[in-house]
């Protein structure tokens, strides 16, 4: 088991961030994640639409990738509006080799899915030291606070070991931009996080898990400043 790494920064993530900007193109609906490598994605699409005229609509997965947005000048829509765009861009805490990833770090993880299943193309843009060969870092589950009793014992059952989010700089839970508390659960190594992710999934109280199953493509920024990029293999 290996600690969660969410907001620290790096040249890689700068690197990987804005090399999938460069996916984007004018006309296109594009959903943007939320966490510290898609930052760089975000602002690098700011200065395109600033400087190059870039055209196009964002739908946002949280508050921090709202103000993002709007303080880099992208045009916002939303789902209610726009329930299918091209391309949702995001980061991961950790990816496995055949694109299966933990996501939720920053608690964004329930809209984060949303926008990445409306869109046709769901795009991972990580640094290095994301990838892994298995998947062994702790799983953010949203909870409704009113079943978070329920949850822990469902989750106990399923051979989890969760433990609510405490927040920064608030005492207490954290509290999500739904409304939510955050389980972070560790399951060890996880040997099939496809069935583990419909198992957290058919939860009564569960809103969101960050197993993420749907990547399409992965950009991992390397420490020469090169980017990898692979693809699901359909
Ligand atoms: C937000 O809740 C997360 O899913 C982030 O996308 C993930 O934690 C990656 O964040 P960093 O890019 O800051 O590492």
């Amino acid at each position: 088991m290996t600690e969660r790494n969410t907001s620290t920064d790096s040249p890689e993530k700068r690197t990987a961030g804005i090399a999938a900007a460069g996916l984007v193109s004018s006309g296109m609906l594009v959903g943007l994640g939320t966490g510290s490598t898609v930052a760089y994605t975000i602002k690098e699409l700011g200065r395109r639409v600033r400087e190059e005229g870039l055209d196009i609509l964002g739908v946002v997965t949280s508050y921090q990738s709202e103000m993002l947005a709007i303080e880099a000048g992208i045009r916002l829509t939303t789902l209610a509006q726009h329930p299918e765009l091209d391309l949702a861009i995001d980061g991961a805490d950790q990816i496995d080799s055949e694109l299966r990833a933990i996501k939720g770090g920053g608690a964004a993880h329930t809209r984060e899915k949303i926008v990445s299943v409306s869109a046709k193309r769901f795009v991972v843009t990580v640094d290095e030291s994301k990838t892994s060969k298995q998947l062994d870092k702790l799983v953010p589950v949203e909870v409704l606070p009113f079943a978070k009793e329920p949850v822990v014992k469902k989750i106990r059952e399923l051979g989890g070991k969760p433990q609510l989010r405490s927040a920064v700089k608030k005492d207490g839970p954290v509290i999500t931009d739904n409304g939510n508390f955050v389980l972070d659960v560790e399951f060890g190594v996880i040997k099939e996080p496809e069935a583990l992710a419909l198992q957290l999934s058919s939860i009564p109280g569960v809103v969101g898990h960050g197993i993420f199953c749907n990547v399409d493509e992965l950009y991992i920024g390397n420490k020469d400043g090169s980017v990898k990029v692979i693809t699901r293999q359909k």
